[in-house]
């Protein structure tokens, strides 16, 4: 169980801390609920009360009956002062929903409310949750306020894009899924379930980018989805991740250590660089396979005509694993088109010398890619196990558990060797 503080600032979206607060709750979670003031015109205490089974803290001129403490926990003799105690007290805080007023405060360092103040003297994991208008959360100002934040370590969980509060309205403001939101809490939380702690695990995801002129290169349609819920996963099972990311505009959970690349070299060179300590190798990113043999160093014109000379980029997983200790887990991906897949994912299995490939047919145009969701088929050198269509997050759990049942196999089959060896 952690000590979860969630901060609530003034906005529609207030409604969902509620299912936040729930969820967290019901995973055991201690919960201490914040709220601005502008947050009671959204939502009411009673309600939160009701649910984490405390009072919710308003003012820090407020006594808290509770002394700062975290549901289950034990009192102090003394009455602290409540907003030092209470974030002294949490494992995470997370303010969820962030309005813009909030995140100017909370750059500002502002401390004229329980939740500014209780914010600023937080050393525990910090995240917030932007959500608001999507002109709002466009503007140079929320936007600087949100780099600010992010310099200073707080993590920052961007809104979705879809339909707004405002009637006919769309864009990018809305404050993700309350079970969304858990995940990145509890991907930063201490303790728990957390059966990868002392593992690490490299995951790289994007598609790189070979320049051909400064301003043109050739690209692939990998958005990295795949890999940062990979990222995501592992994570939560408590693994020290390393993420390789190659143009990827999403942005990685907190407490993951984000490596950014631009071409195949370079996330070559950063993957060598790596690998030797990880024991999970998770290579969804989409490499070229070629790159210009020469790059122009000036902007090609267009009426100068282009014959453009392509080279082979190396095989970075085929090179890895060439490198592989026998205790690395290595998996690799690979999109296919149409039939024949599986013969293909095998083929690629053993010649990349990967424990296990997620075959992705990328024919169906509904999955993959730009998708949140994905079907995949397992292919390791005994099985062929398909996975049906489920969100990016859900296969991720599914491949992690395979790797998982793969180090497992191994480590039993090693002990059996030495036991019976004289
Ligand atoms: N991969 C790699 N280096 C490359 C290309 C791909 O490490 N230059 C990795 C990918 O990250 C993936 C796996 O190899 O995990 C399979 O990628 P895929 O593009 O399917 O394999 P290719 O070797 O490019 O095979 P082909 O083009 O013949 O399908």
């Amino acid at each position: 169980m952690a000590r979860v503080l969630l901060g609530v600032s003034g906005g529609i979206a207030a409604y969902k801390a509620l299912e936040l607060a729930r969820l967290a709750t019901v995973a055991g979670h201690g919960v201490r609920v914040v709220m601005t003031e502008a947050a009671g015109r959204f939502v009411g205490a009673a309600s939160f009360e009701g649910i984490v089974g405390a009072p919710v803290l308003k003012s820090e001129f407020e006594h808290d009956p509770l002394r700062g403490a975290f549901p289950g926990d034990p009192q102090p003799q003394h009455d602290p002062i409540g907003h030092l105690e209470v974030a002294a007290n949490c494992d995470a805080y997370l303010i969820a929903p962030a309005s813009a007023n909030t995140l100017a405060k909370l750059a500002s360092g502002f401390a004229d409310s329980m939740l500014t103040t209780s914010f600023l003297a937080c050393t525990a994991p910090r995240l917030v949750a932007p959500a608001m208008n999507d002109r709002m959360y466009a503007s140079a100002a929320t936007q600087a306020n949100l780099a600010t934040l992010k310099e200073r370590g707080i993590a920052v969980i961007e809104p979705d894009e879809g339909r707004l509060a405002s009637r006919g309205e769309f864009g990018r403001g809305r404050l993700p899924d309350p079970v969304r939101l858990l995940e990145r809490l509890e991907a930063v939380l201490p303790g728990g379930d957390r059966p990868w702690d002392g593992l690490r695990v490299l995951v790289t995801a994007g598609g790189t980018r070979e320049p051909i002129d400064p301003v043109r290169f050739l690209g692939n349609r990998s958005s990295g989805r795949m890999g940062l819920a990979l990222a995501v996963a592992a994570a939560r099972r408590g693994a020290d991740v390393t993420l390789i990311a190659a143009n990827v505009t999403l942005q990685a959970p907190a407490g993951v250590r984000r490596i950014d690349v631009e071409t195949s070299a370079q996330l070559a060179e950063v993957a060598r660089a790596q690998f030797p300590s990880a024991h999970v190798l998770l290579m969804a990113a989409a490499p070229a396979d070629f790159r210009a043999a020469e790059v122009a160093s000036a902007k090609l014109r267009r009426y100068d005509g282009l014959d453009l000379h392509l080279e082979p980029t190396e095989d970075i997983l085929a090179g890895l694993s060439a490198a592989r200790s026998e205790d690395q887990t290595i998996v690799g991906f690979a999109a296919e088109h149409g039939e024949g897949g599986v013969e293909r994912a095998k083929e690629k299995l053993s010649r990349k010398g990967a424990d296990l490939i997620v075959l992705n047919d990328v024919s169906d145009p509904s999955i993959g890619f730009e998708s949140a969701d994905n079907a995949v088929t397992l292919v390791d050198s005994s099985s062929e196990t398909p996975v049906p269509r489920a969100s990016k997050d859900e296969i991720a759990d599914v491949i992690l558990d395979r790797v998982a049942a793969l180090r497992e196999g191994r480590q039993s089959s090693q002990r059996a060797d030495t036991q019976s060896s004289p």
